[in-house]
């Protein structure tokens, strides 16, 4: 049974690739069955803040758009938030199939792509792009957040969350246990808040909102795990729109 671990500063080289990265669609090929059971700090709080950072109530979020959809976890709470119709799109199989049973019968479609390639779809046509626990495993995300904007219609909002570089920077990144008990550690690159500011300026977006989000004393009651961040940043939250 996999089990994703998060190391604690230290215990592991702080290496970008060492002999046990697996690619990434090796590692979520593997990690797709646990992926939403197991109990990950990281998207605890992307759950725990979706609904705050994604502006919505007050007009349509559809279309929707995930860059790394994954399970599509997600799509469905943008759903549960009024988005009505979209498209997820991942590079794994794997968490895809997991996705497309879940948005079955829903507008919400997914679709395989790599997102270091262009996507193939239409200019301004979202109105809501997530970006979530993605870019950490993309080294260069400039065409990515540029792709993003070309995709972003006039009013729209693109919403990042990732690993916050304080953490990634201390060593953690997502790895697990292979069936023979090896560390098999993903692809992790790591990125400063100027990173995807500056990606975010060059491809014609403006900052809207920057959130560090921690294990507050009621969430580490929630999700004790949290304790361990102490009161570190754990997770960075980004909102941009496009600029006049
Ligand atoms: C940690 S999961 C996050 C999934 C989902 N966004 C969430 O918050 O639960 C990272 C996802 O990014 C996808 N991914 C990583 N690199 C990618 C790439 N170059 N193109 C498309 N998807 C990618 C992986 O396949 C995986 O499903």
């Amino acid at each position: 049974m996999s089990e994703i671990q998060i190391p604690l500063p230290g215990d592991h080289p702080q290496k970008d690739t060492n002999d046990s990265t697996v690619s990434v669609e090796t590692g979520y090929a593997f990690w797709s069955e646990s992926y939403d059971s197991f109990s990950n700090p990281m998207t605890y709080l992307v759950e725990k803040h979706l609904a705050d950072l994604v502006s919505h109530g007050a007009h349509d979020i559809s279309p929707v758009l995930e860059l790394g959809c994954g399970t599509g976890r997600n799509l469905e709470h943008l759903m549960q938030m009024g988005a009505s119709n979209g498209v997820g799109v991942d590079i794994s199989e794997e968490m895809l199939a997991i996705a497309r049973k879940r948005l079955e019968g829903t507008e919400i479609t997914v679709q395989r792509h790599d997102l270091s390639n262009g996507l193939p779809l239409n200019d301004e046509s979202f109105n809501t792009i997530l970006i979530s626990l993605v870019l950490e495993h993309i080294e260069n995300i400039q065409p990515v957040i540029a792709e993003a904007s070309r995709m972003l219609a006039p009013n729209g909002q693109l919403v990042i969350f990732e690993i916050h570089p304080y953490q990634r920077l201390n060593g953690r990144r997502a790895h697990y246990k292979d069936e023979s008990g090896t560390d098999r550690f993903l692809p992790s690159y790591p990125h400063l808040i100027k990173d995807y500011v500056q990606a975010a300026r060059q491809a014609g977006l403006i900052l809207d909102r920057l959130e560090e989000y921690q294990g507050t004393p009621e969430l580490v009651k929630e999700f004790p795990k949290l304790a361990r961040y102490g009161d570190t940043p754990i997770v960075l939250g980004l909102r941009f729109r496009c600029s006049e």
